[in-house]
C-alpha cells in the first residue's frame, strides 16, 4: 500500500490490487499515489514518482506518438471541469522500438462539496484491440470495394427486412442513388406480395436447398414505380443457426430481352418475307396461266355479245360469263401486281395529294355512311417517286377495310408525315374499328387471305398492297392493332422536289 495523504479512505487499498497501472492526481496534476503495477512498468520507486506532475512523469518515461498534454485537450482538465469520466487513447513507442495502444481512463472522486478532489487514471494496453480492429476494417473495406465494384446488383436487409447494404449497382437498378436507403425495406422493391413469396422460397428445403434461392426470374418495382424484369439469386444469412439477414444478386434483364425480342423480331420478319417470296412466285405463276385463257374468252365472249340480237334467249347467259370473267381478270391483275409483275409508271408527286386523289376516285360516298374523316396532312410538302394509280388502288383498298372493320361509324384518319434524317415519307391510315386479332396478324398480306363473306372480298387487297410497295421500294405493316382501332402505315423513300414545280414555287 502507497499512500501518502492520510484523509484517502481505505478505498484506495483497492486501488493498490488493480491489475491496471493506475495513478491518483491531485487537480493540481500532482500525482500522489502510484499502483504497484505502475511503477514496476516504469521502472521507478514510489518517491520518484510522488509529487510531481503527471506530464514530468510522462514525458521521463514514456517515448508518445501522440501526446495530447497541451491545456485544452488535457483530459484530466476536462475530468474536472466536467466531473464526468474522460478517455483519451494514445500511441507509444517502447524501448524496443515497438507500438502499442493505450486507453488511459480519468475517473473523478469528488469530495463532500461535489468538487473534484482527486483523478483516477488507469491505463489500459488496447494494442490487440486496434490491432484487430485494423485487420477487421481492412478485410471490411476489401469486402465492400468487390460489392461496390460488381456489376450486378447487390442488396443486404436484416431480419426485419430493413436495408443494411445496397451497392451502386443497386443504386442504379431500384433508382434510389445518393439517398439514403437504410429507412427501406424490401417490400419496397417488390411489387406487393412478392418480397414474400422469395422468401417462402428461400425457406423451402426443396428449392436450391434450405436459405439459397436458385436463379429466379421475378420482376422488381424501382423508385419510380417501374417494372423490371430480372433475374435473381438470394441467400439468408444464418449466425448461431438463426436468420440473421438476407442478400440477393440482381440482373438487369430488360436489355437482354430487348435483344431476344428483336432477334425473334428479325427471324418472324425474315420467314414472313420468304413466305410473301414464295407465295408470290405461285401467284405469279398461277396469274400467268389463267392469263391467255382468260383473255380468249373475254375476247370471244365479247364477239358473241356484239353478234347476238338484244333479245336473243342465249344473250343473258352470256352476259353472266363475261361479268364473271371480268372478275377473273381483277384477280388475275391482283395477283400479278402482288408477285410485282406490273411495270410501275413512276413520277414524283406529293404525298397529300395521293389522299385527295384516292379519296376523290372513291365515288360511292355512301360507303363513309357516319364515319369521319379526319386528314393530318402535312403542312411543308412531302414528294415521292411512285406510281400514282397503284399507289391509289393501296389507299382505297385501305379505305374499303376500314370502313368495313368500322361498321358505319368511327373516325378514319389519314397521317402524312416525314422523317427528314432517313429520307422517309410515311402515311397512315388509321381506324377504330374491331382492329385484327393477333392471330391474324402474320397472315393479313397473304393472298386470298379474307374474313369477309363470300363474295365481299377476295383477301388480294392488302397482298396486292405488299407487292406494289415492294415494286416502289417502300413497305406496308400494321403499325398498330387492337380493340381500339387499326393503323397501317406505308413507308416510301422520299424524293427530291422536282425541277418545275421549284421553278414554279421560286418564280
Ligand atoms: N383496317 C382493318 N381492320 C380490321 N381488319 C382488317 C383491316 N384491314 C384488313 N383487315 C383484315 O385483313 C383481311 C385481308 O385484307 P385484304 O384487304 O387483303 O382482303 P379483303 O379486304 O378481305 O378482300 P379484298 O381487299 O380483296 O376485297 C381482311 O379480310 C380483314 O380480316
Ligand atoms: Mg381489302
Amino acid at each position: 500500500m502507497v499512500l501518502i495523504e492520510k484523509d484517502i479512505d481505505w478505498r484506495l487499498r483497492v486501488f493498490d490490487s488493480m491489475s491496471f497501472p493506475t495513478l491518483i492526481l491531485r487537480p493540481d496534476k500532482t500525482i500522489i499515489a502510484a499502483n504497484e503495477i505502475f511503477l514496476k512498468q516504469i521502472n521507478a520507486k514510489l518517491p520518484g514518482v510522488v509529487g510531481r506532475t503527471c506530464k514530468e512523469i510522462f514525458r521521463r518515461h514514456f517515448s508518445y506518438l501522440y501526446f495530447p498534454c497541451s491545456e485544452k485537450e488535457c483530459p484530466l482538465t476536462k475530468t474536472i471541469s466536467l466531473k464526468t469520466a474522460q478517455s483519451v487513447l494514445m500511441k507509444i513507442k517502447d524501448p524496443d522500438g515497438s507500438e502499442r495502444w493505450e486507453d488511459r481512463v480519468f475517473s473523478p472522486i469528488l469530495g463532500d462539496d461535489g468538487e473534484v478532489k482527486y483523478v483516477i487514471e488507469s491505463f489500459r494496453d488496447v494494442t490487440r484491440i486496434k490491432t484487430l480492429e485494423k485487420m477487421y476494417s481492412g478485410v471490411w473495406e476489401l469486402i465492400d470495394k468487390v460489392v461496390q465494384s460488381s456489376v450486378q446488383a447487390i442488396i443486404a436487409a436484416d431480419r426485419s427486412g430493413t436495408i443494411i447494404l445496397m451497392n451502386h449497382a443497386a443504386e442504379e437498378l431500384f433508382e434510389y442513388s445518393a439517398e439514403n436507403t437504410t429507412k427501406l425495406n424490401i417490400e419496397d422493391f417488390y411489387p406487393q406480395g412478392v418480397a414474400r413469396e422469395i422468401m417462402k422460397k428461400l425457406r423451402d428445403e426443396n428449392l436450391g436447398g434450405r436459405g439459397k434461392l436458385p436463379l429466379t426470374n421475378v420482376h422488381i418495382v424501382t423508385k419510380s414505380g417501374v417494372e423490371v424484369p430480372v433475374e435473381m439469386t438470394a441467400a439468408i444469412i444464418y449466425e448461431d443457426k438463426k436468420e440473421a439477414a438476407t442478400a440477393a444478386i440482381f440482373n438487369d434483364l430488360r436489355e437482354k430481352q430487348a435483344v431476344e425480342k428483336k432477334l425473334m423480331e428479325t427471324q418472324s420478319q425474315l420467314i414472313q418475307s420468304e413466305k410473301m417470296a414464295s407465295l408470290g412466285r405461285l401467284a405469279a405463276g398461277v396469274a400467268h396461266e389463267i392469263n391467255n385463257p382468260l383473255t380468249s374468252i373475254l375476247l370471244y365472249g365479247n364477239l358473241m355479245q356484239e353478234k347476238l340480237e338484244k333479245d336473243h334467249p342465249l344473250r343473258k347467259h352470256l352476259d353472266y360469263v363475261l361479268e364473271d370473267a371480268g372478275r377473273c381478270k381483277e384477280i388475275v391483275k391482283n395477283l400479278l401486281a402482288y408477285s410485282r409483275q406490273t411495270n410501275p409508271s413512276k413520277k414524283v408527286f406529293q404525298l397529300n395529294t395521293l389522299v385527295e386523289e384516292s379519296l376523290r376516285l372513291i365515288h360511292d360516298q355512301k360507303l363513309f355512311m357516319n364515319v369521319t374523316v379526319v386528314k393530318e396532312l402535312s403542312e411543308r410538302p412531302i414528294f415521292i417517286n411512285a406510281d400514282m394509280n397503284q399507289l391509289c388502288q393501296i389507299v382505297i383498298n385501305l379505305i374499303i377495310n376500314a370502313l368495313d372493320a368500322m361498321e358505319g361509324t368511327g373516325t378514319l384518319t389519314f397521317r402524312v408525315y416525314q422523317d427528314e434524317a432517313r429520307e422517309k415519307a410515311f402515311l397512315e391510315v388509321v381506324d377504330t374499328g374491331s382492329g385484327i386479332p393477333e392471330e391474324h396478324i402474320s397472315k393479313v398480306f397473304d393472298p386470298f387471305f379474307t374474313t369477309k363473306e363470300l363474295g365481299k372480298g377476295t383477301g388480294l387487297g392488302l397482298s396486292m398492297a405488299y407487292g406494289i410497295m415492294e415494286e416502289n421500294q417502300g413497305r406496308i405493316s400494321v403499325k398498330t392493332t387492337g380493340p381500339e382501332g387499326t393503323s397501317i402505315m406505308l413507308e416510301l423513300p422520299s424524293a427530291q422536289m422536282p425541277k418545275d414545280v421549284l421553278f414554279l414555287s421560286i418564280g
